[in-house]
């Protein structure tokens, strides 16, 4: 066995190597984007009908040929489209002088080879300004993931209003045993309701179930009508592009927002690519999609992530899928769902390629819980990742979906989120809730913080509920004969939504006063610098205020330690000292009077005995005196040294900052330097104050050993920055050093 290298043991260990990587393979489907078997692009149009697609005559069209040929190219501008040249297209895309109408206009002409061959000319930063330009809805939005391992119905209605609160304008359960579909349905349909209103729920589930769960008012859209770019794919979960447009139509027909999901990676996992690109199956998914008459679609690999990021170009090949969809007038709903590495600096580069330009949905499933309890196998960022999201729209000033909000905000709407479904579980004789399970639900974390249910009881219950006659009318009554008229009132507003119907509209979310927003009222009018949407105003000040973010008089508040009494008072001017045994400790303008204690919280009378008792240690006699004319610390410890009988002075700032230093050295030189203050104990600024009598005595002296601490710059910048100001505001420039006279308090 050859020696190993530490460095690459230690690379090997890292998360990133953890994840999958494999070379291209194309006759598997396993390459994202130009497999020597995707066709090039061709159309003939012969009389209204479509007689050649991508290579291919009509004769010999498949099933997902025929459909796209029949409805899913705009014949009227086929021609002029097909007619372009790819790398002009591609390029009219980041023009901010070619409107987004425009290009979608003409991209509804085109054939799913020749959308792959447009977007292939972009890199990923041009893809990104064309999804900022051709996303439908102005407005950012995100879609939460709600659902835990116990099913427990009191968490689903907390975890749901957290959510909603948290302004997910979209929340997705599932199930982990399909009867439970009906109960965690109602679930988070009350519980998002009860956090804000207009919140759309759905669940996913098996067809004919969703649709009853829609008809009961239970869920208000769906978008698990998946589609796949060959036909065996299709055959093999049981469909058609004709049986998903019926169940669409049925759906919308119902005032039940729909999209698709689709993306890449499915075919080839299901062993059905034939040989083609991952990119090129999904166009022929979105054309699809399109073609059915869906506003929208879920894509962006959603289950299959880990496959395109296997191979190269797949994160890009992913993005690519996502500007399709735009490309088209799809709403999408961009993935970052399902875990796409270990590595949570992978994770978040790619999340950047959405997060940053912005689409209708940044991810299609944010787990709103832990990873733990996602039902859909965890999601790719989740509760705990909350606040690294909030702390990055802060940074960038990028709107990802998601308010920051208070402890106290969420605890009191999970809250009543889990008396409300409380109150619905008693009034439909459901089994009932505890109000220790509503504790558990409003300050637990994940499933593990609750008890465990009759799971028997809720199933059956939850069984009866779906083939009675009961629907959400009972719910909306119950809550409102218990004192949640509000929560009723947004319930049945949601019903409302479905007669109205604004929310079918493309790209369509609802305001927290169930006003619709979407690509009709507010579509996206992105023309560069200046116009399309801008994190500003009042959605700017709910990004910027994170809780965590503090007062600045409060970093500086001073500790009760550094408010005991101590003599520290300033006599006459300093003079220059004789005694060869004299060891000055400088200090700076603000120490022990408007400043009392270091950064890192130690008071300044500590300091000033440690430092003086070191000095005796040795001998010597320590001299305090008080510099006014700067608050640097080199100048500090410089002016303490030409006043030092021996030559020699400590010079330190009252954040704790620390030198060594003699009266012949240059201002910025010195024997020792401490620039870390926070490293500091008590005990090293007695040995500081040794080693300064030991240099006094041309005894040799061990420096101090330094403490390398990569994080003490990001902890305490902010702190040194307000207290150094504060020293600085006490600095007179005309005021001459003064002798200090020192009594120590009481322990
Ligand atoms: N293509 C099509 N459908 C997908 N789904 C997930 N990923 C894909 C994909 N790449 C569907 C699953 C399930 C839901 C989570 O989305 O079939 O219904
Ligand atoms: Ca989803």
């Amino acid at each position: 066995m050859p020696q190993r290298s530490k460095r690459f043991a230690i690379l090997s260990e890292r998360d990133v190597n953890r994840d999958s990587y494999i070379q291209e393979w194309p006759d598997a489907g396993l390459i994202m984007m130009h497999s020597p078997h995707d066709p090039t692009p061709s159309l003939r149009v012969e009389g209204d009908e479509i007689v050649e697609l991508d290579g291919r005559t009509k004769d010999e069209f498949d099933m997902i040929d025929r459909f796209i040929a029949a409805y899913s190219i705009d014949r009227r501008v086929a021609f002029r489209a097909m007619g372009m040249d790819s790398l002009d297209l591609a390029r009219m895309m980041v023009d901010i002088r070619v409107s987004r109408q425009d290009l979608v206009a003409l991209f509804c002409g085109v054939t799913p080879a020749k959308l792959v061959d447009i977007v292939s000319h972009l890199n990923v930063v041009e893809m990104m300004m064309a999804v900022q330009k051709l996303r439908v809805r102005k407005t950012t939005a995100n879609q939460a993931h709600v659902t835990n391992r116990k099913e427990h119905p009191a968490l689903l209605a907390a975890d749901a209003a957290e959510a909603a609160l948290r302004g997910f304008a979209e929340e997705e359960t599932t199930v982990a045993v399909a009867r439970s579909a009906p109960f965690n349905s109602l679930a988070i349909l009350v519980g998002s309701q009860t956090g804000r209103g207009g919140v759309l729920t759905q669940c996913s589930i098996e067809e004919a179930i969703n649709l009853q769960l829609a008809m009961k008012g239970l869920t208000s859209y769906a978008e698990t009508l998946s589609v796949y770019g060959t036909d065996s794919t299709f055959i093999d979960g049981d469909d058609t592009p004709w049986s998903k447009s019926l169940l669409a139509a049925a759906y919308a027909a119902r005032g039940v927002k729909t999209r698709f999901t689709s993306g890449t990676g499915s075919e080839a996992l299901m062993g059905h690519s034939e040989g083609k690109s991952m990119l090129y199956l999904e166009a022929r998914c979105l054309m699809l999609v399109r073609g059915a008459g869906s506003q929208g679609v879920q894509n962006g690999s959603i289950s299959c992530i880990a496959l395109p990021e296997s191979l190269p170009g797949g994160v890009k090949g992913v993005l690519a899928e996502n500007l399709m969809a735009t490309m088209l007038g799809l709403e999408v709903a961009s993935g970052n769902d399902a875990m796409a590495s270990h590595s949570d600096i992978r994770k978040t580069a790619k999340l950047m390629l959405q997060f940053l330009p912005g689409t209708d949905f940044i991810t299609s499933g944010y787990s709103s819980m832990p990873k733990e309890d996602n039902l859909f196998g965890g999601g790719d960022f989740d509760a705990e990742d909350l606040d690294d999201w909030n702390v990055v729209q802060r940074d960038m000033q990028v709107d990802g979906g998601i308010t920051p909000v208070t402890e106290a905000e969420v605890i009191r709407v999970r809250d009543r989120a889990a008396r409300a479904i409380q109150v619905v579980y008693a009034g439909l004789d459901f089994p009932p809730i505890t109000d220790a399970e509503v504790a558990a639900a409003t300050y637990g974390h994940a499933s593990e913080d609750m008890p465990d249910r009759d799971k028997v009881a809720d199933l059956a219950a939850a069984e009866a509920f779906l083939h009675g006659p009961e629907t959400v009318v009972n719910v909306i009554k119950v809550l409102a004969q218990s004192g949640f008229t509000d929560v009723a009132e947004r319930v049945l507003d949601m019903q409302k939504q479905r007669i109205a119907g604004d929310y079918l509209q493309p790209s369509a979310i609802l305001t927290d006063a169930f006003h619709a927003l979407s690509g009709i009222n507010d579509p996206n009018d992105y023309a560069g610098p200046g116009t399309g949407y801008r994190v500003v105003g009042a959605r700017w000040e709910q990004l910027k205020n994170i809780p965590q973010a503090k007062p600045p008089d409060e970093v500086v508040r001073p500790s009760a330690a550094a408010q005991r009494p101590w003599t520290f008072r300033a006599k006459g001017p300093a003079s220059v000292g004789t005694d060869p045994r004299e060891v000055v400790i400088a200090v700076g303008p603000a120490f022990g009077t408007t400043i009392t204690e270091t950064l890192s919280g130690i008071p300044h009378e500590t300091i000033l005995r440690e430092l003086m008792a070191g000095v005796e240690e040795e001998g010597l006699i320590p001299r305090v005196v008080k510099v006014f004319q700067t608050s640097d610390c080199g100048f500090i410890g410089h002016h303490g040294a030409q006043v030092s009988g021996s030559g020699i002075a400590v010079g330190m700032q009252s954040k704790g900052t620390i030198l060594i230093t003699r009266n012949d050295l240059a201002p910025l030189n010195n024997l020792e330097l401490f620039s870390m203050s926070p490293n500091l104990t008590a005990e090293s600024y007695r040995t500081i104050g040794r080693n300064a009598a030991r240099y006094a005595k041309h005894k040799p002296v061990v420096p101090v050993p330094s403490i390398i601490d990569n994080m003490a710059r990001l902890k305490y910048i902010v702190k040194t920055t307000l207290m150094h100001r504060k020293e600085t505001e006490c600095v007179r420039s005309d005021a001459p050093a003064r002798e200090m006279d020192v009594e120590f308090g009481g322990r």
